[in-house]
């Protein structure tokens, strides 16, 4: 059985998307892919449909990362369907402890927890800020996802 990781940020076009890819990424490097479901996905509903924004694209493309997911909300069926839910943030944490199924509230982790270089911290959001933002957010997925593939990795293998 797969592990089924699901990363979220509130628009699911810039911060959980580039996650994602850096995430499966790094299963690719490792020769895991078989052993892991990734997808990504929005507290907020403003951008379902939608690519993820074109300056996180540009900025990962020009790391030789292609970012192809579309912009969907995160639902309650996530529960089930994953095994691990990811946040980019406190906020986003806190609105799927909230939304979560009973007991189900433990799969929700903080993505910074597996970062060494500022545990617990937020991603900041880049949507309003400015362009090396986009780099920021990818120098903290390679770090924190790096993390949590050691975590998982472990945990699977006992
Ligand atoms: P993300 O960034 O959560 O990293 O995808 C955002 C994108 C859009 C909005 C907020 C954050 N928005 O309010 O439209």
């Amino acid at each position: 059985m797969p592990t089924r990781v699901l990363f979220v940020c509130l628009g699911n076009i810039c911060r959980s998307p580039a996650a994602e890819t850096v995430f499966a990424s790094l299963v690719g490097e490792a020769g895991l892919t078989e052993e892991f479901n990734i997808d990504s996905a929005g507290t907020g509903g403003w951008h379902v449909g939608e690519a993820a924004d074109p300056r996180m694209r540009q900025a990962a493309q020009r790391r030789g990362l292609s970012i192809t997911s579309i912009a969907r909300q995160v639902t309650r069926d996530d529960f089930d369907r994953f095994d691990v839910i990811v946040a980019m943030d406190a906020t986003n944490a806190r609105a799927l402890a909230q939304m979560a199924p009973a007991g189900q509230a433990s799969k929700v982790v903080l993505f910074r927890n597996y970062d060494p270089d500022l545990p617990g911290a937020d991603v900041p959001d880049p949507y309003y800020g400015g362009s090396n933002g986009f780099d920021e957010v990818l120098d903290i997925a390679s770090r924190a996802g790096r993390g949590l593939l050691a975590a998982l990795t472990q945990k699977t293998r006992g």
